[in-house]
């Protein structure tokens, strides 16, 4: 053990040893927020100020902060039974929540595979996907196409499938065998366009080029976020999902939908799948599935997926492949108490109701200062900005601080401020968000 004089003593602790995620380490620890509470809409700063949370946390505590029920289901939990292992044994919590989520989502994705966050959600799924023709004697397709500019975590295949450059250039090659649709962002085109942009379907037809120079016979799955959430809020144009399924229909291509930010209402629908109608083969989930009070991820299959893995013997594993936290039971406790209270308390309907305000709310701030476009859907906003000449990425971090200084937590992905509220809020929460937002605009260069 290292000897206490090398810590500093301080009332703040000593910053030096949590090498942190996604963070400008230097720059943070020089000048370090520390959140140290949360109740329902707000957290508490270590200089003891209310912050509104702008951000659900990181687009996952959709029931608002430290609720009541779901406290309490995870501390019964705790001292019930802390662990059960998930390989050949089960625990009842595990299962009644894979019902709960396989009943909520729509079709007949009715089976369920626990993880521990999106990113293995993610990787669960492009696994099920090059497995699932594998077991229908198609072996050859294993290619697994993703989109530029999408997020799919940070694990090597998500990352793989991913096309966020700053997160793949430092990391070798990645997985073989992966390609990329073209992202749907079109500021010349779409600029300030209210909801679902008009322009911009047929860039789903990019997956027929990509057919005609791979085969589809060596072709896995697509995986696409229904929203672009971590890359700056891009939302599909219309039709451009729709045609993104017909396209692998034709082609026995599997679709996943990376629902990890859009699940459990953003969108004011259960799932973004339920909103644009579109149901893919398998969908992603983590963040609100338990809002974020426990760590936990999902993978969801429609039942061919699934059945197609039945067929060996009974005696067989049929996917080798799992976690020992799979399934873990204080997730599965606070996974059940979270979905009672989306549920009990209306919180998808809240969202649904609301978003017309939020869209006003949001467009609200044309003309403010440096703000090149602004994009909305559901409970999700982009408010993207002209970056400054000493460097991208440095106007919306200042804006981030300020606002934070100001008492309103958002989120600074390159140059493009991204809200996305608990979906608890109401119109005073809005016009407070948005009434910060513009001041900090205004004083920033
Ligand atoms: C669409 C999407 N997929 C996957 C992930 C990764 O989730 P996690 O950070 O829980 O691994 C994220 C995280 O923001 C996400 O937005």
């Amino acid at each position: 053990m290292k000897s206490a004089s090398s810590r500093s003593p301080s009332v703040t602790p000593d910053l030096r040893a949590w090498w942190m995620p996604f963070t400008a380490n230097r720059q943070y620890k020089a000048a370090p927020r520390l959140l140290v509470g949360a109740k329902d809409m707000h957290y508490v700063s270590h200089d003891g100020r209310r912050v509104l949370d702008g951000t659900a946390g990181l687009w996952c505590v959709n029931a608002g902060h430290c609720r009541e029920p779901i406290v309490e289901a995870i501390r019964r939990q705790a001292a019930e039974m802390d662990f059960a292992p998930p390989f050949q044994m089960g625990h009842p919590k595990a299962f009644e929540l894979a019902s709960r989520v396989a009943q909520m989502l729509p079709g007949d994705l009715d089976h369920v595979f626990f993880s521990n966050s999106g990113s293995e959600a993610v990787e669960t799924a492009l696994k099920i996907a090059i497995a699932y023709h594998h077991a229908r004697g198609q072996a050859s397709r294993t290619r697994l196409i993703g989109r530029v500019r999408g997020y799919h975590g940070v694990n090597f295949g998500g990352n793989s499938v991913g096309g966020v450059v700053v997160n793949r250039k430092a990391f070798g090659l990645g997985l073989p065998g992966v390609d990329h649709l073209p992202h749907t962002h079109d500021l010349g085109r779409n600029a300030f366009s209210r909801g679902e942009p008009e322009r911009g379907a047929e860039l789903a037809d990019e997956l027929e080029r990509l057919v005609t120079l791979h085969d589809a016979s060596t072709i896995a799955a697509v995986i696409v976020e229904p929203i672009a959430g971590s890359n700056g809020v891009l939302i599909p144009p219309k039709g451009y999902l729709r045609r993104l399924r017909q396209l692998c229909d034709r082609h026995g291509i599997l679709l996943i939908f990376d629902e990890v930010i859009t699940g459990f209402g953003r969108l004011g629908a259960p799932f973004a799948a339920d909103y644009f109608d579109v149901l893919p083969d398998i969908v992603t989930l983590a963040k609100g599935l338990t809002n974020a009070a426990v760590p936990m991820g999902a993978t969801v299959v429609r039942a061919a997926v699934h059945d197609a893995f039945m067929n060996g013997p009974e005696h067989l594993i049929e996917l080798a492949h799992g976690y020992t936290y799979s399934g873990h039971p204080l997730a599965a406790a606070a996974g059940l108490a979270t979905l009672d209270l989306y549920r009990d308390e209306g919180v998808f309907e809240n969202a649904a109701g609301l978003s017309a305000y939020w869209e006003e709310a949001v467009h609200g701030l044309k003309g403010a200062p440096h703000v090149i476009d602004l994009r909305n859907l559901g409970l999700v906003a982009g408010i993207e900005l002209e970056p400054r000449a000493d460097g991208p990425g440095k106007r919306a971090y200042d804006v981030f601080v300020r606002c934070y200084e100001k008492g309103l937590l958002v989120r600074a992905v390159a140059d493009i401020i991204a809200l996305s509220p608990p979906l608890i809020l109401t119109r005073g929460h809005v016009d407070e968000m948005y009434s910060i937002l513009g001041e900090a605009l205004k004083e920033t260069a």
